[in-house]
């Protein structure tokens, strides 16, 4: 069985980390390997990097920069050896959430954005990516009643509405790779969703 790289993305509050979990044991339990991993982060130096992306005030370049320099060690030393032995990824946040936070959220030109994906994946692609949607005044009640916030969760509404700008263009220039979740529904709802894609594919 070959393994398969599954991306999970939405905003700050979506709810994403849960069904993450979820899906590895469902997995596991049908006899796959699975990996689970983050962005940014996912190998010491890329953990490093992230906490001063989610800590340090630093300009728009330098932030694409240092994201997608944890993304290429992350890509080297732990996602693709894992798919090369079969086993399945998931990865909480990856490329898009840099379309969507950096991109739209920021304003960071996005072709600059695609050069970088270009060089750093080359040609590395999710075979699937959820995302977990909702309306922006909804995760932030959501975010509200959680722990203090990072650089990011921080962030305004209005923010907050252009990265999921940001993920629904994403979704309509590959629209073959995007499930979207209607994520403001319940846990329990918003997990018939995930299972009914898997399924939906075979999987
Ligand atoms: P998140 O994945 O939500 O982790 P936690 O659940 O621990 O808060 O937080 C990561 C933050 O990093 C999130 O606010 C989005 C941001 N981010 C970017 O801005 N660009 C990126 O490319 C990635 C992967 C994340």
């Amino acid at each position: 069985m070959s393994g398969r790289f599954i991306t999970f993305e939405g905003i700050d509050g979506a709810g994403k980390s849960t069904h993450i979990d979820a899906l590895a044991e469902r997995l596991r339990h049908m006899g796959q390997h699975v990996v689970c991993t983050r962005e940014p982060g996912g190998t010491p130096l890329a953990e490093t990097l992230r906490g001063q992306i989610l800590q340090s005030a630093m300009d728009p370049l330098t932030e694409a920069l240092l994201v997608f320099a944890a993304r290429r060690d992350h890509i080297q030393q732990v996602i693709a050896p894992a798919l090369a032995q079969g086993h399945s990824v998931l990865c909480d946040r990856f490329t898009d959430a840099t379309f969507a936070y950096q991109g739209a959220g920021r304003g960071f030109d996005s072709d600059v954005l695609s050069t970088l994906e270009t060089w750093v994946q080359q040609g590395l692609q999710p075979a699937l990516t959820f995302w977990f949607d909702l309306p922006a005044e909804t995760a932030a009640e959501r975010r509200a009643a959680a722990r203090s916030p990072d650089r990011f969760e921080q962030l305004d509404v209005h923010f907050f509405n252009r990265v999921r700008q940001g993920y629904a263009h994403r979704m309509e220039q590959s629209p073959q790779r995007f499930a979207r979740l209607d994520a403001a529904q319940s846990r329990e709802q918003v997990w018939a969703q995930v299972v009914a894609q898997m399924e939906q594919r075979g999987w």
